[in-house]
């Protein structure tokens, strides 16, 4: 505290000194008149409370203070964000008080030199806010955060997000464009790579952690960025998981689904938020006074701004939902969108809606309040400049292992046949084998600008690094990249299985095959990996499959002809040696599915939290090759499922496999009958039946049997990492409140409703270890 106090400018410390007196004193009072003894920690509790409020007030104050002296033309310029790529015409913007952001400036010198013109230059002096798309990493690339998702470790995620924030506020960047927290069903549309997975609880807990990971523990630390939850909202519902398409969320899955994640990261304070691209049922999320208003500024509070997405406000035309430009700065400024990205429509339109009184100037202020609040959160009035010795800090060691862990902690182990992991000692030569083995740029996966390959250690440079001299590596990989279709060099890698004790084959796709708009309509292993391994598969050597990709890919075919398959994302730059601990049993794998793996592009959409139809598939499946000849029509039975692919994915949410196994216990309820205020305990014992030291993420599902809406089979509710030395037995005990099985119900009210529920504890999605219990009035 006595750090803040030195910080902050002369009023506000006045301010706060004097408030905290007036509480000294009424405490004082209050004790000797009622002659009982105030706990130390109430007063002090008062004390801080009362800084808080007092702090609040001050930021508050101060962006009151600085907009009356705005002139309008300085308020819409605050609202206006330019790219840095013509920095002269922005400077020559900044200095008249046309710009209140600038897009992606890594380079120091440039954002000083910038914000020199904003703070010494403009008429008021107002800093700009320095945004980039800081994803996964800045120059030491985390994996991708649907890999970071499959930790359910929001610890690392959160250090994750810290350790970009360290190193890209080195460079002047103080807003990030993170956390992308779109729910979505289809892998298909590449974007789910940069996502936390299908779940609304796995995803809300990783926004949190996140949001804390950039922003830190205060804001005003020069260390700190601010976060930005995109895309607001409903944008990974896709149709046809096509990049930028027409979605048709209804307001109740808007709130009991896609908005969860938001409301989590809103609630851990996120500075802004992103408005998607897609159209909703018609009406652009730019746009969107549904989502922008009623929802985040009456229903949350939300007290920081939202910025359009690039140009979304312009495309609102090519939607048709606006005419023309000055139609698409009204109807986006008038839904309360803040700050426009590059297509520069407030500055040019919004002065004259405002005269033609169809934009109002409480909007206008409302906006930038929005706005100068966040900046003065962020300190940038009190430290514009960024010292660039800073930058010491890129790749420093301890981002290199936190990478590293993350990188481990994220791997799936989705079969291990005959405990072929983790590789004895015994091993004297390995044949690499695969387009992904040595793929420095790809291992960094999509949204990498700023991290270096260079960086990167690959696989095969790990495998050489760290057994080298001790174990023969023979590398062919056969196909120079994932898209490859020369079958040319087989041979050799055929050869090096051949004279192999065990095969490790790097699969799956190149970087730029997933991300913004990179969509794919097939997810088959591209080019001739499939091939490759079918022919390695023949050599009769063990052979283990790393998938490393951006996507959940189809990979039946790839499972059948594998040993063993690690799905590795893309890894980030310390994939190789996350992968070589994994492989010879340093680490042992924990990872487990964030979204659900289908086995055909056909099954698509396929998530775990899906309803039920009135005809459920209940395994008497008939498969394509066993329906008679002439079969009549109603014969097979009527079930919901796919006759060529059944109703079961290849790996359900939430699998993942150990170098150990693990035993649940049937879990132990507190009480078989509950209030809605009441607080459930969930006990189990937890036993690592394998023989070797590891963790598992054990998972808590419910069922609300009947609602006066139907709902989900199964929904996550509680996850815990919990580690296990060999044979050893814990008991794991989980407190749910019973608010938490609140949904929004027929009547548009968020509520728990009374009524039976199943309850399973387990290591993923499809668990039987079941029980149930009764929610009462
Ligand atoms: C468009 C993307 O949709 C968004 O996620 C990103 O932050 C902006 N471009 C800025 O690069």
């Amino acid at each position: 505290m006595v750090q803040k106090l030195q910080n902050t400018s002369p009023d506000f410390s006045g301010r706060l000194l004097s408030d905290v007196f007036l509480v000294y004193v009424e405490s004082v009072k209050m004790n000797l008149k009622l002659n009982k003894k105030i706990s130390v920690i109430a007063f002090l509790m008062t004390v801080i409370t009362q800084i808080l409020v007092a702090q609040d007030q001050s930021v508050d104050q101060k962006v009151e203070n600085l907009l009356k002296k705005m002139t309008l033309e300085e308020k819409i310029g605050q609202m206006n964000q330019l790219h840095c790529a013509d920095m002269d015409r922005v400077n020559e913007e900044m200095r008249k008080g046309h710009v209140g952001s600038i897009l992606s400036i890594t380079d120091p010198d440039i954002a000083n030199k910038a914000q020199r013109v904003a703070v010494e230059e403009s008429r008021l002096g107002i800093p700009f806010l320095s945004g980039r798309d800081v994803i996964h990493g800045f120059k030491t690339i985390f994996p991708i955060p649907l890999g970071q998702a499959a930790t359910f470790n929001p610890e690392i995620v959160r250090q994750g997000a810290r350790i970009a924030a360290i190193e890209a506020s080195a460079t002047g960047i103080n807003w990030t464009f993170a956390p992308i927290l779109d729910i979505t069903h289809d892998p298909r549309w590449g974007r789910i790579a940069e996502c936390v997975g299908e779940d609304p609880y796995l995803a809300s807990r990783m926004a949190e952690a996140m949001v804390h990971g950039f922003q830190g523990d205060d804001l005003s630390d020069p260390t700190s960025i601010a976060a930005c939850a995109k895309h607001f909202a409903g944008y990974g519902a896709a149709e046809g998981g096509r990049d930028y398409n027409s979605t048709f969320i209804t307001e109740r899955q808007f709130r009991n689904l896609y908005l969860q994640p938001f409301h989590a990261a809103v609630n851990a304070g996120t500075a802004s938020l992103m408005a998607a691209f897609n159209d909703n049922d018609g009406i652009p999320s730019t746009a969107n006074k549904f989502l922008l208003k009623d929802v985040l500024r009456d229903e949350w509070q939300f007290k920081g701004f939202v910025v359009s997405d690039w140009a979304s406000v312009t495309e609102m035309i090519a939607h048709g939902f606006a005419a023309n430009e000055k139609e698409a700065a009204l109807r986006a400024a008038n839904a309360s969108l803040d700050m426009e990205m590059v297509s520069e429509t407030y500055i040019k339109h919004l002065p004259e809606l405002i005269e033609e009184g169809k934009v109002s100037m409480e909007t206008i202020d409302n906006a930038v309040r929005n706005i100068l609040r966040i900046k003065f959160e962020l300190g940038l009035f009190d430290h514009p400049y960024v010292d660039k010795k800073r930058t010491e800090v890129f790749y420093a060691p301890d981002h290199l292992a936190a990478a590293k862990e993350a990188a481990i902690q994220s791997a799936v182990l989705l079969k291990n046949d005959n405990q072929i992991l983790p590789l004895s000692e015994k091993v004297k030569t390995i044949a690499v084998i695969g387009p992904l083995a040595n793929a420095p740029h790809e291992q960094l996966g999509t949204w990498v600008f700023d991290g270096d390959k260079s960086h990167s250690i690959t696989p095969l440079r790990a495998l050489h690094d760290q057994l080298g001299q001790k174990v023969k590596i023979i590398y062919e990989p056969a196909l120079s990249y994932s898209r490859d279709t020369t079958t040319a060099n087989f041979d050799k890698a055929i050869e090096a299985a051949q004279k192999a004790d065990v095969v490790i084959t790097f699969l799956g796709e190149e970087a730029i095959l997933s991300g913004e708009a990179h969509s794919l309509a097939n997810l088959n292993l591209q080019g001739k990996q499939s091939e490759l391994l079918a022919a390695l598969s023949e050599t009769g050597k063990p052979v283990v499959t790393v998938i490393m990709a951006g996507r959940p890919l189809t990979i039946e075919k790839e499972v059948e002809l594998s040993d063993v398959i690690i799905y590795f994302w893309a890894p980030g730059t310390m994939g190789g040696p996350a992968i070589v601990d994994l492989l010879f049993g340093k680490a042992v794998p924990s990872g487990k599915l964030p979204v659900t793996f289908p086995k055909s592009v056909g099954q698509i959409p396929i998530y775990y939290n899906h309803k039920n139809t009135g005809r459920p598939a209940n395994g008497s499946e008939y498969s394509l090759n066993d329906i008679p000849v002439g079969a009549l029509q109603t014969s097979l039975g009527n079930r919901s499922y796919y006759l060529d692919a059944g109703h079961k994915p290849l790996f359900p949410f939430g699998y993942g496999l150990s170098y150990s196994s693990f035993k649940y216990e049937t879990p132990e309820l507190s009480a078989s009958k509950l209030s809605t205020s009441d607080t459930l305990s969930i006990s189990f014992t937890l036993t690592n039946m394998g023989k070797y030291e590891a963790t598992e993420v054990a998972q808590i599902y419910t069922q609300d049997i009947a609602g006066s809406v139907s709902r989900p089979v199964r929904e996550l509710k509680y996850f815990e990492r919990v580690q296990l030395k060999a044979g050893e037995s814990k008991k794991v005990t989980f407190k749910l409140p019973v608010q938490e099985l609140a949904f929004w119900n027929y009547d548009m009210k968020y509520v728990v409703e009374p009524g039976q529920f199943n309850l399973w504890v387990g290591g993923s999605s499809d668990t039987n270890n079941k029980t149930s219990f009764e929610v009462t009035e």
